[in-house]
């Protein structure tokens, strides 16, 4: 690492000390800091989540996981495990190092003006080394990303054809999509998402946003089941978009990518979903009773309406090919009070793998902990952005 990336231990204390400060004004400067930063660069509202950022999530992800890195800028590796999961949701957008000094500058310049006074040259010098020191870790694990590709992956977006559009219920709608230019397809780890890159009516900028792949991988098409979100009246943008897309037209996918990916054999899976957070645990489930036919399985779903929900019927088929999967619905309204998952609780080795609405996450979660579940047992996805408090 280079001399002028080192922090001096008067440095680190002033970083210390400073990030209560930062945390407490942290919305305003993050709001700044992007409000100066599409100014300079209008090309990254190509990049960013408008609806977000309307709504403060990524502002509030971005600071709070600085904040979190300065805190610990002495052992950086203990983050090691949020990093790689932002790194990949970060390769998957195609984020690239030279963007890194950009966002470093702009940040800088915020806490600058929002500190006024109080910001003086040491605390500023020291900030821009520990932004230096955090943006390499990052940029590090990335770069083993992006290098990481087989032979049958590619770079940036790649032009897929929609082959077959399915409508599973009102509001999901799965797309069978194949690669334009007739090659192979990358296999995947079931449980992994694609970014896709989608128009809006109302601007000229793409809009990129993750969908999980929802089937077993080795096929000849990767298939995403997408939700028509809407909330107030306000359509969501590359979901409707997608659902508005006919069979035969093309659609740009990066390769791809996420953590939420069981290993092999690592003992009984028990696969919680709410909601539209069905889409990687089929994928996972198929593929892992596709490949040990004997692995202990157990798919617990929560649903708004248990008579009509995505990927009802292939679910159900899984259930019946197979003795070793266990499924359970439950109707989300009438049934969440009871929501109780000790009858889920073994001796055994089990894996737990839980996707859905936060608040959904973090109340399983809970319940997994009261019952003697270890932390390393229980991994999650979120199809909002993660915010580390
Ligand atoms: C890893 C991952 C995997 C995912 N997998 C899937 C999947 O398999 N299937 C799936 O359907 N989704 C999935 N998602 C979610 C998906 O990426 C999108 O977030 C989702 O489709 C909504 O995007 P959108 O562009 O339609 O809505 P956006 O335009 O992003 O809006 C999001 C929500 O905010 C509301 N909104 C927008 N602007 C405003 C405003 N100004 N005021 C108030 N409300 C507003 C919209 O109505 C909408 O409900 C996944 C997300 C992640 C991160
Ligand atoms: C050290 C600096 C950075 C940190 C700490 C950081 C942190 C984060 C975090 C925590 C998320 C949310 C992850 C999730 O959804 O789970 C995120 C997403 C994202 N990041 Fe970064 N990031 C950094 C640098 C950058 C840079 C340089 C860019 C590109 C200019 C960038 C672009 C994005 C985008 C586009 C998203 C997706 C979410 C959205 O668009 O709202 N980030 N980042």
């Amino acid at each position: 690492m280079e001399m002028s990336k080192q922090l001096s231990e008067q440095q680190v204390e002033l970083i210390k000390s400073s990030v209560p400060v930062l945390a407490e004004h942290g919305l305003t400067i993050t709001k700044r800091f992007y409000a100066d930063l599409f100014e300079a660069h209008p090309e990254l509202l190509n990049l960013f989540n408008h609806a977000n950022q309307k709504q403060d999530k990524q502002q509030q992800a971005l600071a709070n996981t600085l904040y979190a890195a300065a805190a610990n800028i002495e052992n950086l590796e203990e983050l090691l495990p949020v990093v790689k999961q932002i790194a990949h949701k970060h390769r998957s957008l195609q984020v690239k190092p030279e963007h890194y000094p950009i966002v470093g500058e702009h940040l800088l310049e915020a806490i600058k003006k929002v500190l006024g006074s109080s910001a003086t040259n040491e605390l500023l010098d020291a900030w821009a080394n520990a932004y230096d020191i955090i943006a390499d870790v990052f940029i590090s694990v990335e770069a083993e990303l992006y290098k990481d590709t087989s032979e049958s992956s590619w770079e940036g977006f790649r032009r897929f054809i929609v082959q077959r559009k399915e409508q599973e219920t009102k509001e999901v709608v799965s797309l069978y999509l194949v690669p334009e230019d007739g090659k192979s397809l990358p296999t995947f780890e079931p449980g992994q998402y694609v970014t896709v890159k989608g128009y809006s009516q109302s601007d000229h900028y793409t809009h990129l946003r993750q969908y999980s792949l929802s089937d077993k991988p080795n096929q000849s098409y990767y298939r995403l089941s997408i939700k028509r979100e809407e909330t107030k009246d306000v359509q969501g943008t590359v979901s409707w978009y997608m659902h508005g897309l006919a069979e035969g037209a093309v659609v740009e996918l990066t390769a791809p990518a996420g953590e939420f990916t069981p290993e092999n054999g690592e003992g009984d899976l028990v696969l919680m979903s709410a909601g539209i957070g069905i889409t990687p645990l089929t994928s996972i489930a198929k593929s892992a009773l596709a490949t040990q036919p004997n692995r202990a399985v157990t798919f617990v779903h929560f649903t708004a309406n248990r008579n009509s929900y995505a990927l009802r019927s292939e679910m159900e088929e899984l259930a019946s090919a197979y003795q070793s999967l266990r499924y359970e619905v439950y109707d989300r309204d009438s049934d969440s009070s009871e929501m109780t998952v000790d009858h889920l609780i073994n001796e055994n080795e089990q894996q737990f793998y839980i996707c859905g609405p936060i608040s959904f996450v973090q109340q399983m979660e809970k319940k997994l902990q009261e019952l003697g579940v270890s932390q390393k047992q229980v991994h999650f996805e979120v199809f909002t952005p993660l915010i580390p408090v």
